[in-house]
């Protein structure tokens, strides 16, 4: 163990698998006050919120677990226009959020020279910052994304284990890109860069799961984004029960401690409570993640009318009541727990843009 920031130890991997095992509440509970320690000390109490727009829910791959994959054919499909994501985003910066997330399946429909121009006429127009989150795309699209304004770039890793993850990501054309080199790429490209992991996809261990943790310090992540894995009765992995002796559960307890052990080993870095978390625990979930080390929320505020299209797994939790300035469900959430809206981008460090 090496000394920490706020009195605690920076878990080594030992310490990291030994957590991940614990069932005992009021063990668990040293876990929950570490973490909220070193993010209060580290990224303070304001809660930053991200304006999250499912720009296309047009996507090539056939990942297992994902609701939107190619092979699922009982969904209606959406894309977009510029304007439409333009608009979005003036709402976004209406509302007072300082970034603006936009999200889609691996679509090539978004062309390169399309994103490249809806990032610039927003950059133009708004003061947000521009998170991308738009699968793997090629370097010289996500160079140019970053030319035209962009400032972060989302893409999961999803699981350190190798075999797991080419089961649950067909690689496209039978070549499969690494993501980790990906990740690295877009660091030196000057992205903010974010990653993270579903919890307890079927086949996963806990010792693979230590090993996502080790990942998130080793690869110097600004942003972490983990949430449970839930399945999505349309997809091959619903059929698949996780049943090995050492299968990592996916319930929100469990998804909590990893937030936390993200928040132990990276303390800067920006870690949202995740729709995922709030839907497969709707009363607490959020909740449960900003006390346990997140100060991120990602409201969703894609156009009502696309929303439910957008359906990676089965009733995502919406966060935000429309027409509201600050939507009423986040307002009252942060008024529990005591904590203010965090002002400006909120990149990392000192909540400047990254650019
Ligand atoms: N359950 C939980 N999370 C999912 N994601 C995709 N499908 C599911 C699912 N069935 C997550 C992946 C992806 C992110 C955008 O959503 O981690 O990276």
């Amino acid at each position: 163990m090496r000394e920490g920031s706020a009195g605690f130890d920076v878990p080594d991997r030992d310490a990291v698998l030994a957590w991940l095992r614990v069932e005992d509440p009021e063990v668990l509970e040293g876990l929950w006050v570490r973490a909220d320690a070193v993010r209060r000390a580290h990224v303070g109490d304001a809660v930053h919120l991200r304006g999250l727009v499912e720009v296309s829910n047009h996507c090539l791959r056939q990942c297992t677990y994902c609701g939107i994959r190619a092979g699922n054919h009982g969904l209606t499909r959406y894309r977009m226009s510029a304007d439409e994501v333009v608009a979005c985003a003036r709402r976004v910066a209406d509302l007072g959020y300082g970034t603006i997330v936009l999200q889609a399946g691996e679509d090539f429909g978004l062309t390169g020279p399309w994103v490249a121009d809806v990032v610039a006429r927003i950059r133009a127009s708004t003061p947000l910052a521009v998170t991308l989150s738009l699968g793997e795309r090629l370097p010289e699209e996500l160079r140019a994304w970053r030319e035209a304004g962009a400032d972060r770039y989302l893409l999961r890793f999803e699981t350190s284990d190798a075999a797991l993850f080419d089961r649950i990501h067909p690689p496209r054309h039978g070549q499969s890109v690494a993501r980790w080199d990906l990740l690295g790429l877009l660091h030196d490209m000057g992205y903010e860069v974010g990653s993270g992991v579903m919890v307890g996809i079927p086949g996963q261990t806990w010792d693979s799961l230590a090993d996502d943790v080790m990942r998130f310090a080793g690869l110097d992540l600004d942003m972490i984004g983990v949430g449970p894995y839930i399945p999505h009765p349309d997809t091959p992995l619903a059929a698949v029960v996780g049943d090995g002796p050492d299968q990592v559960p996916a319930d929100a307890t469990t998804a909590c401690k990893v937030v936390a052990l993200a928040r132990l080993v990276r303390p800067d870095a920006n870690i949202p409570a995740t729709t995922a978390l709030g839907t497969i625990d709707r009363a607490h979930g959020r909740e449960l993640g900003l006390r346990r080390g997140a100060n991120i929320l990602m409201p969703n505020l894609t156009p009502d009318r696309y929303k439910a299209c957008y359906e990676i797994y089965p009733d995502k939790a919406a966060l935000g009541d429309p027409g509201e300035d600050l939507p009423g469900t986040v307002r009252e959430l942060l008024r529990r727990l005591g904590r203010p809206v965090g002002a400006g981008p909120g990149g990392r460090g000192n909540g400047s843009v990254a650019s």
